[in-house]
């Protein structure tokens, strides 16, 4: 797609961009100036698109990307004669999308003929062997991706239309969806390869990674997570808000020319199965070019197979499988297909990571926030290499939509990373004597009344200081990704909470090591470990703390937000709710939720402890600065601003702990007058203690500040 050298020049050209954003705004003066800019700024965004979501090889910072997109949008807005219909602006699209017209696709998406072992693949090819006449065969094998299938077509290389497969002959029109994905080029020159229009195939998938962060944070809105990627790539494909699609860090892989049509003389199109890879890597696609092997016969594809299942779980998207396919394009089409696969191809499934076993009883857990979680006990069941006994039943919506009982017969899936759950029942094996599941009404631990809010499917023990939520909260507080005491796991806290010696959180920065040395099992070493373990979380990052406070709806995501938009943690006591929404990706329930939290005395109190423990609550950005931070200084600005937003320099005051004013008066420090200054700036200057600033001093001071964090 890029060759080294053209990188070379993209990646200069990204620097020398920025380097020109940097000293000023994007300004063009003449139409054809700023088509010249935008047309640059679109090389290099498209160009880094390609590096970040096809070659998984980022070269910009995030923020650099950004600066770059937020340039070429303003520079659009000013100037809409230069926009063009590929640049990496237009992926996103305006409103809602009200349906999803069927359409027909241009040739029927088939299914694969799927084989289990040795036995199947030899006979396969035997019969392709016969078919041809040919004594050996050249095999391509590649991944088969477990993602949601789509079709895409392009026509004069432009995108112009993505498709769910549907059922195989007419399927879902989503192109404002599939335009959001950025590893899908708007533009690709297929015509360099003889093709008019073209109808690719893929997979629509989602990284592991990304997968199990999405769920973590489903999980910290108290819904069910998805059970494994491909549903939720499916189920993101046919989202309502293409915006809500292009954050859901979706990925595609092209592994299929299903259809094209010849430019009039000039026939350059591949003629192998192979070539068709290289040639969609080689248009911008991700496909499985480098995830392929070229083999002749099928002991080398079986043994091609078998090591590909050893090394499934180190790849960061989930396959089930290898696809093989006949690499002779001709030959495909003289073996030809049947009505459900092709015959050139045969899908080799990995062993299944599922199990059945019996579901003995259902046991309710309460969580930290007091929702009450079913989970299903079963026999002991091995899936894919892991022993399973626990299956998480979510929520009464679940089993009830499941209609899960007692002594059913289970399917039980455990995919990759994911924790296992429940696929169903099996229905037919009920001899009778299966019982229906009871939801308890009344807390299971401290039998307090529980209650369910209309719009949840949770049932809650709403006493804060029910043991099994205390409990929770200090194993969440302390667990990895919160301060992350380790040597301080679920069953420590349990044990010394039972024994009085850790009645809540704050709690844990007075453990009376005395006490615990008398414990059972807890050695000088241990006890040592424990020490260290605590005295590090007092330095831990702000969001962290955050993170492990348990605010409903604040998973790890939000707590950074937070943490970064806050000096110390303090100041969130003074955010309303509509500052709070003001925030990026914070929405109104996790707002009131957040904002409920810092007007609770309870918790304010917890954290004035916290703090006088010693553990850190200023945000990373200004911890260091100590006494030279803006903290308790205020700002007004006035007149206009040059070389920034007089936004943007508000953040800037507010991320250094300064405060904003309206007015002029005495309680000002600072007062940054632009250009055309008028009676703010008069005013000032008659209070002797207001310092006048222009922008340059303004910075000089920001910029004071920065050398002051970087110091220590
Ligand atoms: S080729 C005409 N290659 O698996 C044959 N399919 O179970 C087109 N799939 O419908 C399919 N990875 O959605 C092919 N490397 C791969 C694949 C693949 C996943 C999907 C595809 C197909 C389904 C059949």
């Amino acid at each position: 797609m890029y060759n080294p050298q053209q990188q070379k020049e993209l990646d200069h050209l990204a620097r020398e961009l920025l380097r020109r954003l940097a000293k000023s705004k994007p300004e063009a003066d003449g139409e054809g100036e700023a088509a010249e800019l935008a047309g640059s700024l679109s090389r290099v965004i498209r160009y880094n698109d390609w590096k970040y979501y096809v070659q998984s090889d980022p070269v910009l910072s995030d923020a650099e990307y950004d600066r770059l997109f937020t340039a070429l949008k303003a520079l659009e807005a000013t100037h809409p004669e230069v926009i063009e219909a590929d640049s990496p602006t237009q992926r996103v699209a305006g409103g809602l999308t009200r349906a999803f017209p069927p359409v027909s696709h241009l040739v029927p998406m088939l299914s694969l003929e799927n084989s289990y072992n040795e036995q199947d693949l030899t006979e396969w090819d035997r019969r392709a062997r016969e078919s041809t006449g040919l004594g050996e065969l050249e095999y391509c094998v590649e991944p088969k991706f477990d993602g949601a299938g789509i079709s895409l077509v392009y026509e004069e290389d432009r995108l112009s239309r993505g498709a769910t497969r549907g059922d195989g002959a007419v399927g879902e029109e989503i192109t404002v969806n599939i335009r959001q994905i950025r590893a899908i080029p708007l533009a690709a020159k297929f015509s360099s390869f003889g093709i008019g229009q073209a109808e690719i195939r893929g997979e629509v998938m989602i990284n592991k990674d990304i997968f199990k962060k999405f769920n973590e944070q489903r999980a910290a809105e108290n819904l069910p997570p998805l059970a494994n990627p491909r549903n939720a790539a499916s189920g993101s494909l046919r989202m309502v808000d293409p915006r809500e699609v292009g954050k859901r860090g979706l990925t595609a892989i092209l592994y299929h020319l299903s259809f094209f049509q010849n430019l009039p003389g000039k026939p350059l199109h591949p003629t192998t199965h192979a070539g068709v890879l290289e040639m969609l890597r080689s248009l911008g696609f991700r496909s499985p070019a480098g995830d392929m092997k070229v083999v002749r016969g099928i002991q080398e594809v079986i043994a091609c197979c078998r090591e590909a299942e050893q090394r499934r779980d180190a790849l960061p998207f989930e396959i089930d499988g290898m696809v093989i396919k006949v690499n002779d394009l001709a030959l495909q089409e003289q073996m030809g297909m049947t009505s459900h696969h092709p015959r050139w191809a045969m899908a080799f499934k990995f062993r299944a990571r599922q199990g059945t076993s019996k579901l003995r009883r259902v046991e309710f857990q309460v969580g930290r926030t007091g929702s009450v979680t079913p989970v299903a006990k079963i026999d002991p069941v091995p899936i894919g290499g892991v022993t399973v006994s626990s299956v998480s039943l979510f929520n009464e919506d679940v089993v009830k939509e499941k209609d899960l009982r007692i002594g059913d017969t289970v399917l039980v899936e455990r995919a990759g990373d994911v924790i296992p759950y429940i696929v169903k029942p099996m229905v037919d094996l009920r001899d009778g004597t299966e019982k229906k599941i009871r939801f308890p009404r009344d807390c299971p631990v401290c039998g307090n009344e529980l209650v369910r809010s209309p719009d949840e499917s949770a049932w809650r023990c709403v006493n804060a200081s029910c043991k099994a939520q205390v409990v929770e909260r200090i194993v969440h507080f302390v667990s990895k990704d919160a301060m992350d005491i380790r040597s301080l796991g679920e069953t420590n806290v349990k044990k010394f909470y039972d024994l009085g010696l850790l009645p809540d959180i704050p709690g844990i920065y007075s453990l009376d090591f005395d006490k615990l040395k008398e414990l059972e099992g807890f050695g000088p070493r241990s006890l040592q470990n424990l020490r260290d373990a605590i005295d590090h979380s007092r330095t831990q990052p702000l969001h962290r703390l955050i993170y492990g406070l348990g605010i409903r709806y604040v998973g790890e995501a939000t707590a950074k937000t937070l943490a970064s938009a806050v000096h110390d943690i303090g100041d969130l006591e003074d955010w309303d709710v509509e500052k709070l929404t003001r925030l990026e990706d914070i929405g109104p329930k996790v707002a009131e939720s957040v904002h409920r939290f810092f007007t609770n005395r309870d918790n304010l109190n917890m954290l004035k402890i916290l703090k006088s423990s010693g553990v850190n609550s200023q945000s990373a950005q200004y911890k260091a600065t100590g006494s030279g931070t803006l903290h308790g200084k205020t700002f007004l600005f006035t007149g206009t601003l040059s070389g920034m937003k007089r936004s943007e320099a508000e953040e800037l005051v507010e991320a250094h702990g300064g405060k904003l004013l309206g007015n002029v008066s005495t309680h000002l420090n600072y007062l940054v007058a632009g250009e055309e200054a008028g009676s703010k700036l008069e005013k000032a200057k008659k209070i002797h203690s207001v310092i006048i600033l222009d922008e340059a001093g303004f910075l000089k001071l920001i910029g004071e500040q920065k050398k002051g964090t970087h110091g220590g």
